[in-house]
């Protein structure tokens, strides 16, 4: 499974995500932008740099992540594995993602190791999962989640529900990344299901 991190607001939503695909077993690849570094430093603070981000996803979210594995790759290169559509990748999660890096995967541009994997999964006619992250959104914006949608790629916008109650940041980043993993395929827990009442 890949996992791009872009610099959009809500970097809860990449780290529930990521310790939710450990916690699964699967081996993630990883690719941090360098402003979703920048996100992760701003919005969780020192200890979420990306250099430490195995004892950060265990220390909040238990040691249930160590089932799985990360590998960490530069968005420079080019070169890497997940660059070739021979890799064995099934699945990618742009969490969150920026207009930016929407717009790239739009139109095509394959400039930096994330477009390029993303430009993979199109090609290749696998699970691309893109969480835009913008408000209000321009019309070229709403263009290019169609464009993307067009080309296969799921849009799940961050858009958390209310209906299960939530009480917490983490709440809200649980049932994010829940609805990503069902996206990708997984079975979880990660709120409750609808049973045609809102749980008291
Ligand atoms: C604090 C901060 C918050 C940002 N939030 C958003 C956002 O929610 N959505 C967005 O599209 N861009 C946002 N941006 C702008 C992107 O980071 C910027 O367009 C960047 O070039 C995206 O590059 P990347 O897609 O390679 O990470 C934000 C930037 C900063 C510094």
């Amino acid at each position: 499974m890949i996992v791009a991190v872009t610099g959009a607001s809500g970097a809860l939503y990449a780290m529930r995500t990521l310790a939710a695909l450990l916690e699964q077993g699967a081996q993630v690849e990883l690719i941090v932008t360098e402003y979703g570094r920048r996100l992760l430093h701003d919005e969780l603070g020192d200890t979420a740099s990306i250099d430490r981000l195995v004892p950060y996803l265990s220390g909040k979210y238990g040691g249930g992540v160590s089932a799985g594995g990360l590998t960490l790759h530069g968005n420079r290169d080019l070169g890497a594995t997940i660059a070739s559509g021979s890799h064995g990748s099934s699945g990618m999660v742009i969490v969150p993602c920026s207009m930016k890096t929407l717009a790239a995967v739009a139109h095509g541009l394959s400039r930096t190791l994330v477009e390029r994997a993303a430009d993979v999964m199109l090609k290749e006619r696998r699970r691309l999962v893109i969480v835009p992250r913008e408000t209000p959104m321009s019309l070229p914006q709403l263009r290019n989640m169609v464009l993307c949608a067009e080309a296969g790629a799921m849009i799940l916008p961050a858009m958390p529900a209310f209906y299960q109650q939530p009480r917490t940041l983490d709440d809200l980043a649980d049932f994010m990344a829940g609805k990503i993993l069902s996206a990708l395929g997984f079975e979880h827990r990660l709120y409750p299901e609808w049973t045609g009442q809102v749980p008291r």
